[in-house]
């Protein structure tokens, strides 16, 4: 009898709270907010739907409301309309800013994006600061901790609430080892860790669940591949942007677990770059357990290969640099 109750108060619980996310995406009518902003509005996870773009969210908000399922659509066009589409959010979603183009780091966008990034969740702090941020735009090592920065500047900084979105390199992980294997890519799980960007994106086939096992030339090949896939993207598109769809499908992955776990689905378990006393730098991605209150629980590292190892040694410089400039940038912005 207990736990039938259980069950349909479960039951209840879920669906009450799954049909009343409201989420809102900043960067709504660019490469990856529109294909992002079309999974939201076919989710049954999502009830509003708020896009945020300085430029045609009116004509993507038109264009996504004719779908014949229950998330109202609403567009907010320019800064003075950010307040009323931020406000009440359960999850804002953030991928504003400018894209690679053949040649150029993650970082070189340093210099566009962290202003983008400063402003957006300098809104987010005022107008939803109970709502957990989901941030897409690169350079990812140095977004995060601009954000973090900014939230503790308006005094409502919950480090739980702040995820760097790095679950395409786990997608793109999937997808090769899958390939390599001849197996099913929904049922590849490899963890990655680290950042992303180049040698700081670690994934870790030791962990890979089936468990595989490669040569160590072959598994050397697989680790580069994964830690240049947006490179690679980047060159095919020559000069038209870096990946838009299958990071619209690695951010809606991200933001459906997100809202699982939040209303209440248990074992909810998604990689993300976040506040971490993991290694010896402060952010930092692992396995999160999300819940309720977003990260839940950091599940670490785990049993690392010699290989692995050497590759999270050999990417904390770099972090460090990264995170040290989103700080300072952070500090120094007004
Ligand atoms: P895009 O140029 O196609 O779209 C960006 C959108 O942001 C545009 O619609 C633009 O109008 C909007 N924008 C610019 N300034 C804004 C502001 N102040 N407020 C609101 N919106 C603003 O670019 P894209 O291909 O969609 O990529 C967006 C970002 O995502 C880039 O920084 C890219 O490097 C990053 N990215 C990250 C990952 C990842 O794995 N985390 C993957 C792919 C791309
Ligand atoms: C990616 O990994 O595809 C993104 O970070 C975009 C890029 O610049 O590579």
């Amino acid at each position: 009898m207990i736990s039938h109750h259980s069950t349909l108060y479960n039951v209840f619980v879920v669906s009450f709270a799954q049909n009343n996310a409201k989420v809102a995406v900043l960067g709504a009518s660019g490469g990856i907010g529109q294909p992002l902003s079309l999974l939201l509005k076919n989710s049954p996870l999502v009830s509003k739907l708020s896009l945020y773009d300085i430029a045609h969210t009116p004509g993507v908000a038109a264009d996504l409301s004719h779908i014949e399922t229950r998330a109202s659509v609403k567009g907010f066009m320019g800064p003075e309309q950010l307040p009323e589409c931020l406000k009440g959010c359960d999850v804002v979603v953030i991928p504003a800013g400018v894209p690679r183009k053949p040649g150029m780091t993650r970082d070189d966008l340093f210099n566009t994006n962290a202003s983008i990034v400063a402003s957006l969740t300098s809104a987010c702090a005022k107008h939803c600061p109970e709502a957990m941020i989901c941030i897409i735009s690169n350079p990812v090592n140095s977004t995060i901790p601009i954000a973090s920065e900014v939230f503790k500047k308006h005094g409502v900084y919950n480090p739980n609430k702040i995820f760097g979105v790095t679950t395409l390199d786990i997608v793109r992980a999937n997808t090769f080892v899958a390939e390599l294997k001849g197996l099913d890519p929904a049922r590849v799980t490899v963890p990655v860790i680290g950042g992303h960007a180049g040698k700081t994106i670690i994934p870790l086939i030791s962990q890979c669940t089936p468990k595989v096992e490669f040569p160590q030339d072959q598994l050397e090949k697989l680790t580069a591949r994964i830690q240049e896939a947006g490179t690679e993207v980047v060159q095919a598109k020559a000069g038209a942007g870096s990946a838009t769809l299958s990071m619209a499908y690695a951010g809606a992955r991200f933001v459906f677990s997100l809202l699982e776990a939040m209303s209440g689905k248990q074992g909810v378990v998604e990689c993300a770059f976040v506040r971490s006393d993991v290694t010896e730098v402060p952010y930092f991605s692992t396995p999160l357990q999300l819940g309720k209150k977003g990260m839940e629980k950091n599940l670490g590292l785990g049993k690392l290969s010699p290989f692995e190892e050497k590759m999270v040694a050999a990417a904390m410089a770099e972090l460090k640099a990264s995170i040290k400039k989103g700080e300072e940038f952070a500090k120094n912005f007004k």
